[in-house]
C-alpha cells in the first residue's frame, strides 16, 4: 500500500497530496471505486451532492474497512441550495446519504455571483464547523475576489479552493494568492479530462525518461506546484498508478515543458458559470 504525504492548510487541516475524484460515477461505480481506492492507500475522496453518488461513496467508505478518522471525505453544496437555511438542510441531506456522523471537508461547489448568496452559505458552514458536523470548510471555483469577500465579511478563510487546474490552465495567479493565504489548492480535471493532453509526445518523452506514464508526469507536475490533484479513475491499475507519483522528481526544464501549451479552459468560467 502506498503512503502519501499531506498538505496543511492555514487552519491546520491536513489534506492528502493526491485524492480520488468520483464524477461521473453512479452509486454502484462509486461504491466499487472508492472501496478499492481506499484499500490501495487513497485517503482523500471527492464527491458532491450534484454527482448523485454520495450514497455509493459512503458505502465504499464503509466497506473499505479503513478507519474513518484516516479518511478526508469531501462533499459540496449545490447551487440550488445557496442561502443560510438551505445550506444547513442540504448539508444534512448529504451527510445522511453518505451515512457519516461528520464530513471532513465541505465546499461551496460554485460561487454563482449573480445569485449572490454564497456569503450566506458560508456563514451556515461556519456554524456547521462549530457544531462539529464538518471538520473544515472550503470552496470550489472561487476567484481571489470571491475568497476575499468571504474573509472581509466573516473573517473566515476557506481551507481549500478546488479549481480547474491542468497543464493547459496552470492558474499561476490564483495559486500564488492561495499560497499567501495558506489555502490548499485542489486541482479538478487534473489530467485534462478527455482533452487528449496525455497523448502529447512531449509528455511521452518525459515519461520515458523517468520510467513512468504520461498521467504520472502530469500528476507529479501538480504536486511539485504544491497543488492536490484529484484524478478520477474507476480502473484499478490507473488508480494505483495515479497514487504512485512520489518516487521521482521533474527537473525545472521538465516542469516548464509540461506547462508549455496554449491555455484552454475545459469547464465554466467561475465569474459567470451557473450550475444548480
Ligand atoms: N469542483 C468542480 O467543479 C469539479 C468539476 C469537475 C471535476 N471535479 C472533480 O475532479 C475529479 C477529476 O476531474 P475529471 O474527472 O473531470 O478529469 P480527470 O481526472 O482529469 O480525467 C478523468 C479521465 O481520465 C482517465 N484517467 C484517469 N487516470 C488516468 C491515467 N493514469 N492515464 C490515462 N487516463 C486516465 C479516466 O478514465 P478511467 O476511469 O477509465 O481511468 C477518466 O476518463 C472529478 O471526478 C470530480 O471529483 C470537480
Amino acid at each position: 500500500m502506498t503512503s502519501i504525504p499531506d498538505r496543511t492548510a492555514h487552519d491546520g487541516t491536513h489534506i492528502p497530496a493526491v485524492g480520488l475524484g468520483t464524477w461521473p460515477m453512479d452509486d454502484a461505480q462509486a461504491e466499487e471505486a472508492v472501496g478499492r481506492a481506499l484499500g490501495l492507500g487513497y485517503r482523500l475522496v471527492d464527491t458532491a451532492a450534484n454527482y448523485r453518488n454520495e450514497t455509493g461513496t459512503g458505502r465504499g467508505i464503509a466497506r473499505s474497512g479503513v478507519p474513518r478518522e484516516e479518511i478526508v471525505v469531501t462533499t459540496k453544496l449545490p447551487g440550488r441550495h445557496h442561502g443560510h437555511a438551505e445550506t444547513l438542510a442540504s448539508f444534512e441531506e448529504s451527510r445522511a446519504r453518505l451515512g457519516l456522523s461528520y464530513v471532513d471537508l465541505y465546499l461551496i461547489h460554485w460561487p454563482l455571483p449573480r445569485v449572490d448568496k454564497y456569503v450566506d452559505s458560508w456563514k451556515a458552514m461556519i456554524e456547521l464547523r462549530a457544531a462539529g458536523l464538518v471538520r473544515s470548510i472550503g470552496v470550489s471555483n472561487f476567484t481571489a475576489e470571491h475568497v476575499s469577500r468571504l474573509e472581509a465579511e466573516t473573517g473566515v478563510l476557506p481551507s481549500v479552493n478546488q479549481i480547474e487546474l491542468h497543464p493547459a490552465l496552470p492558474q499561476d495567479e490564483l495559486r500564488a494568492f492561495h499560497a499567501a493565504k495558506g489555502i490548499v489548492t485542489e486541482s479538478w480535471s487534473p489530467l485534462g479530462r478527455g482533452s487528449r493532453l496525455l497523448d502529447d509526445p512531449a509528455l511521452g518523452k518525459i515519461a520515458e525518461a523517468h520510467g513512468v506514464t504520461p498521467g504520472q508526469v502530469v500528476l507529479r507536475w501538480h504536486t511539485q506546484l504544491g497543488a492536490v490533484p484529484i484524478p478520477k479513475s474507476a480502473d484499478a491499475g490507473r488508480q494505483r498508478e495515479n497514487l504512485d507519483v512520489f518516487g521521482f522528481e521533474l527537473t525545472p526544464a521538465e516542469m516548464a515543458a509540461v506547462g508549455d501549451r496554449p491555455h484552454r479552459r475545459l469547464g465554466g468560467d467561475p465569474t459567470t458559470h451557473e450550475e444548480f
